[in-house]
């Protein structure tokens, strides 16, 4: 299969170019230099000369404070970008894969409204993949964010305080990177939900990745209200995404994902 990505330079772009190295892959911002989603002309360039038989859309501005700082950019990348692919995949005939977020179960953060519409002029197409994730977890590289970061300051040995009174579900990226394999090549269109068995908080994951480690790094469990002033964009206080049965892809419960973890 010819798969061209956008957004592979990113946190789960970096595995996922590794899982999809079988392919024939064509990855704007990593073997070559980036496209901006927003630019429809050179998108349809680029993809055109590649002629993939799919596109992977990952290409977003994440982050709900960053989203609500920059609402503009997050528009035009998260929405209008993925209307651009949309219709390029149109033209082409081609499958498109967009990667979304459980963040569009209750979409009150700018964050969550546009990956919304990105779903939504995805969902237009007849063969559209939507993947929904949850929380991230799997990448321990520098500048990693939300509970990688939380994770990979543990695993320095830093002191963290960490939010146990909001329940959430977590998605380990290499199992991601495996379902949406899966996915691609099953060539059965609709939405998807990826997640790893097991509701949590992210105190108690960061807890036990402490005791994982043994490595004398201090979690302490604080309410959400710890971190309000910090925040502008009010976090939901549970965040569940139930997974969606996939054949050939079996997911895992969240501790076993984070012994992998070292
Ligand atoms: N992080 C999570 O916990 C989480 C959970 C669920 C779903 N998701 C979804 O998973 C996908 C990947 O997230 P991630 O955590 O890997 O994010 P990330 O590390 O921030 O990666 C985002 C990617 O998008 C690219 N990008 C940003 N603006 C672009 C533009 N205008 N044109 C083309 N490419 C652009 C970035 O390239 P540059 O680095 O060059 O800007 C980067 O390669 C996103 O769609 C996100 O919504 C994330």
């Amino acid at each position: 299969m010819r798969i061209y990505v956008l957004g592979g330079s990113g946190v789960l772009g970096q595995v996922l170019i590794k899982q999809l190295s079988q392919h024939v892959i064509a990855a704007p911002g990593v073997s070559e230099p980036r496209i901006d989603v927003g630019d429809y002309v050179a998108l349809c360039q680029s993809i055109l000369q590649f002629a993939p038989d799919a596109i992977v859309n990952l290409a977003a501005l994440i982050g709900l404070e960053n989203c609500a700082q920059h609402s503009a950019e997050a528009l035009r990348v998260n929405a209008l970008g993925a209307a651009n692919v949309a219709l390029i995949a149109s033209e082409l005939d081609i499958s498109l894969l967009y990667l979304s977020t459980s963040s569009v179960l209750n979409p009150t953060s700018v964050y969550g409204k546009t990956k919304l519409m990105g779903e939504q002029v995805t969902r237009s197409l007849a063969k559209h993949f939507i993947v929904r994730a949850a929380r991230f977890f799997g990448s321990l590289t520098e500048g990693a964010t939300g509970l990688n970061k939380v994770l990979h300051r543990i695993k320095a040995g830093e002191e963290v305080s960490v939010v146990g009174d909001a329940q959430v579900s977590l998605t380990y990226i290499p199992d991601l990177c495996v379902a949406i394999e899966t996915i691609l090549q099953s060539g059965r269109y609709g939405t998807y939900h990826v997640a790893c068995e097991g509701e949590t908080t992210l105190y108690d994951v960061a807890a036990k990745f402490a005791s994982q480690l043994g490595n004398g790094a201090r979690v302490h469990r604080v309410d959400a209200a710890f971190f309000a002033k910090d925040y502008s964009v009010v976090r939901p206080s549970r965040e569940i995404l139930m997974n969606t049965s996939i054949a050939g892809f079996q997911s895992r419960h969240w501790t076993k994902c984070l012994e992998e973890m070292q």
